[in-house]
């Protein structure tokens, strides 16, 4: 018998053989932790179909946030349920709107330590749960609701938001917030666009978790999981308009597209592993179906290995203290 001349198994061998050699590594830094608070809460509520996810309160907010901040996370990315919806999402633009207060609540108890985002758009803020306003026919009001945009980019930065998440995929959006940022004076923030980012099924624990009112979908703004292509151009125009950095969404089914943009952009890159990726491997692993520590480490290195700078992860805190800790996950 001949012997094979290439032998790839020799650097699987070990451990320490494994390490050496591995292309793709986490740090605390890459993750960004979302999180979520809503109004007139007295205490904490753990999500259902997000086991270990909070709806905080201003309180349990500010401790979570420093949990995460101590386990080195990147970022914090800042979701807001207000107590009162109406049509064009009031709460979002008032100073002393839910998702305001709690920029400022954060900045003032985690200081320069890190970097606070809060994503921008109306569906946790509308009584209708839709992205935007609607017009007189029931439909997103694309111009109408840059409008909105500006002011919510505006009330973010000035409650302490570094970077603000522009999410809600109305086209011209990325120019809007830039545009009002720099008119009021605010031309250090920076704008974290949702750039690619698909109409999913996989959004569904969220609805949970902002108490979402939608009825209906977002298929006539969000994009069509069919495209690859389209993504080239969504990317293309938020660089375009001014775009910091970029971001794919959700990140597992859509690692092709993660891969796509990472190869053509020159601004930084990150990608969401969203609630259903989330709900997806907790309620495996909770069957024990899956090794839920090896499935979240998995699942994490495929959305760096496909090219993402970032990840943002509800495991953010949980993974990022086992690194910090010098644990492999
Ligand atoms: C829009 C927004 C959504 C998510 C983040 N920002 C909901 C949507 O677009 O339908 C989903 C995040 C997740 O599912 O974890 N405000």
């Amino acid at each position: 018998m001949s012997y094979p001349t290439h032998r790839p198994r020799r650097l699987r061998r070990t451990a320490p053989l494994r390490r050496l050699v591995a292309e793709t590594r986490l740090h605390p830094a890459d993750l960004v932790l979302p999180m979520f608070v809503k109004e007139s809460l007295t205490a904490p509520v753990p999500l259902q179909s997000m086991p270990g996810v909070l709806q905080h309160t201003r309180e349990s907010l500010k401790v979570a946030a420093a949990e995460a901040v101590a386990a080195g996370v990147g970022g914090l990315m800042l979701f807001g349920i207000p107590a009162e919806r109406d049509p064009i999402g009031t709460a979002a633009t008032q100073p002393d709107g839910i998702l305001n207060l709690a920029l400022s609540d954060l900045r003032a108890e985690v200081g320069k330590d890190t970097v606070l985002m809060a994503d921008l758009c109306l569906d946790e803020f509308t009584d209708h749960g839709h992205c935007g306003v609607l017009d007189e026919h029931g439909e997103v009001d694309n111009d109408a609701t840059l409008l909105r945009y500006r002011e919510m980019a505006v009330a973010q930065a000035e409650a302490g938001a570094d970077l603000i998440g522009t999410s809600g995929m109305m086209d011209g959006q990325v120019a809007a917030c830039r545009d009002a940022l720099d008119g009021a004076g605010h031309t250090d923030t920076g704008v974290f666009a949702y750039a690619a980012k698909y109409a999913s099924a996989f959004y569904g624990p969220f609805r949970e978790a902002v108490d979402s009112a939608l009825q209906g979908d977002r298929r006539t703004y969000q994009q069509n999981p069919a495209n690859r292509r389209e993504s080239a151009r969504e990317v293309a125009l938020d660089v375009a308009e001014g775009a910091d950095l970029v971001m794919v969404k959700p990140a597992m089914s859509y690692l092709d597209v993660l891969a796509d943009v990472a190869a053509t952009v020159d601004v930084p890159v990150a990608a969401y592993q969203i609630s259903g990726e989330y709900a997806m491997i907790s309620a495996a692993a909770a069957n024990g179906w899956i090794d839920r520590d090896r499935a979240i480490a998995e699942s994490l290195l495929s959305i760096k290995r496909a090219g993402a700078q970032i990840v943002l992860t509800y495991w953010a805190t949980e993974v990022a203290a086992k690194l910090a800790a010098g644990q492999e996950i």
